[in-house]
C-alpha cells in the first residue's frame, strides 16, 4: 500500500484528493471519491451561495459517516466571508483556500480542527502559503482543468518541493496510475485530480458536456479568460481557466477587451448554457481530458489510480534499481 503524509494525516487509503470543482463536484461525487479510498471535496464556485455547503455536506459525508473536503476561493471569500463560517459548521476534514492568500483564514480553520490546503501556481505562492501555515501546499500546474496558472505541473512540482517543508500535493494532468506514480516518485504526498472525474456519473456534468469530455483529445483545451469576461465574473486576471476549445473561444480568445463591452456575446453565452450547447458554452477541463475515454464510477477511477500506482512503483523500482530492461507494459524481460 501507499503511505504518505497525506494518507497519514487524513486517514485515507490512497493519496488521492478528488478536486473541488465548482458546479461539478458536489456531495455525490465527493462521497464516491471517499468511498473509493481517496478524499472527495465539494467545489464552491465563485458564484455559488453558502447554502450549497449546507445542502451538499451531508451528502458528501453520508450524514456524518465519511470525511470530506470543501474547496473555497480566497478572492471570493474576501467578498463573502460568510462562506468560511458555513464551511466550518459543515465539519469537513479539509478545506482548501486557493486563488489568493489563505493567510486570513488558516487560524480559524485550525481552531476548528480542520486541515488546510492551498493551490499555488508559482514559487512565490508556495512560499506564502507555507508561511501562512497551511498543512498541504498543492502545486497546481497549467495542465489542470479550471482556473490555474501558466507553469506546467512537472516544473512547478519540482520547484515547490524544493521550496517548502510542508507536504506537497500535485495537481494538473494526473489521470492514470502512471501519473500518480510519477508524482509520488518525485516526492509529492499525493495527487489532486479533477479532469479524470468529469465524466463519472456522480459528477453534475450534463450529458452533453460529458459527451464533449469523452470526445476531446489532449490538444483540445485552451487557457482563457473569455468565459469569465463574458459573464462579468471578477476573477483576478492572473488566473485564466482551462476549458475545452469551442466556437466561443475561437471567436473571442485574444479579444477580451472587446468582449467585455459586447452585451450580445454575454447573452449568447447565457443562452448556450441554458440549452446545454457546449459548442458555445464552457466545459472546464484539463489536458488530461485526452485520457478520459469512458464514464466510469468515481470510486473505480480512484481505486485504479491508487492500486495501479502502487504496483507500478513496485515494478518500476525493482526494474530501475536492479538495472533490468523491460518492455513498455512495465513487465521485466531478460536482456539479450
Ligand atoms: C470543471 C472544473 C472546475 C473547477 N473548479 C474549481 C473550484 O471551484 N475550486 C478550486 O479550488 N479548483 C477548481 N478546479 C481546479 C481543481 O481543483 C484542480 O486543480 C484540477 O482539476 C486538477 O487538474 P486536472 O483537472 O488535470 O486533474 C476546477 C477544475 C475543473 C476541471
Amino acid at each position: 500500500m501507499l503511505h504518505t503524509e497525506l494518507t497519514g494525516r487524513l486517514g485515507v487509503v490512497f493519496p488521492i484528493i478528488g478536486a473541488p470543482m465548482g458546479g461539478v463536484a458536489h456531495g455525490r461525487l465527493a462521497r464516491a471519491v471517499t468511498e473509493g479510498g481517496g478524499l472527495g471535496m465539494i467545489g464552491v464556485g465563485s458564484t455559488d451561495a453558502a447554502e450549497l455547503i449546507e445542502r451538499e455536506a451531508p451528502v458528501a459525508s453520508d450524514s456524518g459517516r465519511l470525511p470530506f473536503g470543501i474547496g473555497l476561493m480566497a478572492w471570493a471569500l474576501d467578498r463573502n466571508p460568510g462562506l468560511l463560517d458555513k464551511a466550518i459548521d459543515a465539519r469537513p476534514a479539509l478545506v482548501s483556500v486557493s486563488f489568493g492568500s489563505p493567510a486570513p483564514y488558516v487560524d480559524a480553520l485550525h481552531e476548528a480542527g480542520i486541515a488546510v490546503a492551498s493551490q499555488v501556481q508559482d514559487v512565490a505562492g508556495a512560499r506564502a502559503a507555507a508561511e501562512a501555515g497551511v498543512d498541504f501546499v498543492v502545486a497546481q500546474g497549467t495542465d489542470a482543468g479550471g482556473h490555474t496558472g501558466t507553469v506546467g505541473t512537472l516544473p512547478l512540482l519540482q520547484l515547490v518541493l524544493d521550496t517548502v517543508d510542508v507536504p506537497v500535493i500535485a495537481a494538473g494532468g494526473i489521470a492514470t496510475a502512471r501519473g500518480l506514480a510519477a508524482v509520488l516518485a518525485a516526492g509529492a504526498a499525493g495527487a489532486w485530480v479533477g479532469t479524470c472525474l468529469l465524466a463519472s456519473p456522480e459528477a453534475t456534468t450534463k450529458p452533453e458536456a460529458r459527451a464533449k469530455v469523452l470526445a476531446a483529445r489532449e490538444t483540445d483545451t485552451v487557457l482563457t479568460r473569455v468565459f469569465d469576461v463574458a459573464q462579468g465574473i471578477p476573477w483576478p486576471e492572473r488566473f485564466a481557466g482551462r476549458a475545452l476549445r469551442n466556437r466561443f473561444t475561437d471567436r473571442w480568445h485574444g479579444r477580451e477587451a472587446e468582449l467585455a463591452t459586447d452585451a450580445a456575446a454575454g447573452s449568447e453565452l447565457d443562452g448556450a448554457r441554458r440549452t446545454a450547447d457546449y459548442d458555445m458554452a464552457y466545459v472546464y477541463a484539463g489536458q488530461a481530458v485526452g485520457l478520459v475515454r469512458a464514464s466510469r464510477p468515481a470510486a473505480e477511477v480512484v481505486r485504479d489510480l491508487g492500486e495501479g500506482a502502487a504496483s507500478l512503483l513496485g515494478e518500476q523500482l525493482d526494474r530501475l534499481l536492479d538495472g533490468e530492461t523491460n518492455d513498455r507494459s512495465g513487465s521485466p524481460h531478460p536482456s539479450s
